[in-house]
């Protein structure tokens, strides 16, 4: 099992010097998280930077960040981000395909970075990311910011805690159907769309949470006929002989909940099982009890307090999320993909082995209204 961080009391209150911060997107995700991020007493709004003039002024303006940055000819706006001697830390929120540009220019910058998940749109540039952050002395860590959030935090104490047992089996999913918009980055091969990569991280977050890296996986998915997959189903068997089955959808809505068993009891948690409010733990000779959790912010709190804490104490990574778990988290989205036959245009082009091909699943668009 994972270690867990001790969950923070008060997340927002400082712990050391201040941390100079620098925004890449001014997109959905990165206003929520910067609505946390200013709760931080320690944070320093530093810069943002976005595609758009008018985005950037816009969301500067709302948040006071002390500079604005955007394309100027030929120099992208997070190029001038960069530039600025005064960002220590960068926040990359853009879609899926731009984690890897956008973060290898930040660390060859000499920037520490915070980038959303997944880390990259495969293995390999993960991996290129994790070893030039450590060849170069930087923090790196993908923003998995559920393994952070008290309530993730305590499902692995109480499970530690031999309260259930030893634990065995771990089925979680996670689904919703958005509208369909074939410019969405998730209904979009080139940004990486699909249910594997935006959602399935925090169902497997558990998974690898409780059990660790499994010993072995299958996968399978269905793909719409634009090439991302709709839903997937990932069946991972461990050498102890425990068991888990992740399911992600963007074509039906699901519980969006995680259940472990073990050998003397289980533990649910409410829906989103990315955020949970409530776990509820039943030990098979006491009663069924539920402990509830009410996240700071949005909940993305956790995980700055996380990165600010490290950048004080001078740590290149955090304990608790890794670079090279992000880079085994990619593996497994990578063998995925591979036993799905699911490609997105930035892939290598080196073709798909025959075998695979034979078990890709025809395109389903009866599924997707
Ligand atoms: N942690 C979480 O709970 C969570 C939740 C949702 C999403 N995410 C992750 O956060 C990332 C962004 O998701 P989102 O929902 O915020 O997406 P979004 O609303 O589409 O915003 C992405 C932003 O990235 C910029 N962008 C878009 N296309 C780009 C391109 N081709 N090149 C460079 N920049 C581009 C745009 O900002 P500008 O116009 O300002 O350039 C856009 O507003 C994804 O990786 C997603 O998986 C995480």
């Amino acid at each position: 099992m994972l270690p867990a961080p001790i969950s923070t009391v008060a997340p927002s209150l400082a712990t050391g010097r201040p941390i100079s911060w620098g925004v890449v997107a001014t997109g959905s995700i990165a206003q929520r998280v910067v609505e946390d991020l200013a709760l931080l007493e320690d944070a320093v709004l530093q810069a943002v930077s976005s595609r758009s003039e008018a985005s950037a002024r816009t969301f500067a303006e709302k948040f006071g960040f002390a500079a604005a940055y955007s394309d100027v000819g030929e120099t992208l706006g997070y190029e001038r981000l960069l530039a600025d001697p005064a960002v220590e830390v960068v926040y990359v929120a853009t879609p899926h395909a731009q984690h890897y540009a956008v973060a290898l220019a930040a660390l060859k910058a000499g920037k520490h970075v915070l980038c959303e998940k997944p880390l990259a749109m495969d293995a390999v540039q993960a991996r290129e990311l994790a070893d030039l952050a450590r060849d170069k002395g930087l923090f790196l860590m993908e923003a998995v910011w559920t393994r952070f959030l008290p309530s993730f935090c305590r499902a692995l104490e109480i499970l530690r805690s031999g309260e259930i047992g030893e634990p065995r089996w771990l089925q979680a999913n996670l689904g919703f159907v958005p509208a369909y918009d074939p410019k969405a980055r998730i209904w979009d091969p080139a940004a990486g769309g699909g249910a594997l990569l935006d959602l399935a991280i925090y169902p497997l977050t558990w998974a690898l949470g409780v059990f660790g890296e499994p010993g072995s996986m299958l996968a399978s998915g269905v793909i719409t006929p634009e090439g991302v997959d709709l839903q997937n189903s990932l069946a991972l068997s461990y050498p102890s002989g425990a068991y888990a089955q992740v399911i992600t959808s963007i074509g039906a809505e699901c519980p969006s909940v995680v259940t472990v068993g073990g050998s003397e009891g289980w533990l649910r948690s409410s829906a989103p099982l990315f955020n949970p409010a409530e776990l509820t733990i039943q030990p098979r000779s006491g009663t069924l009890r539920t402990e509830k959790f009410e996240a700071s912010g949005h909940g993305f709190i956790y995980e700055l307090r996380e990165v600010t804490r490290c950048l004080q104490a001078g740590l290149t990574q955090s304990p608790f999320m890794t670079p090279e778990e992000s880079v085994g988290t990619m593996e497994l989205l990578d063998e995925a993909r591979r036993q799905m036959g699911l490609r997105y245009p930035s892939d290598p082009q080196t073709p798909i082995a025959a075998d695979h091909l034979a078990d890709t699943p025809a395109p389903h668009t009866a599924l997707r209204a």
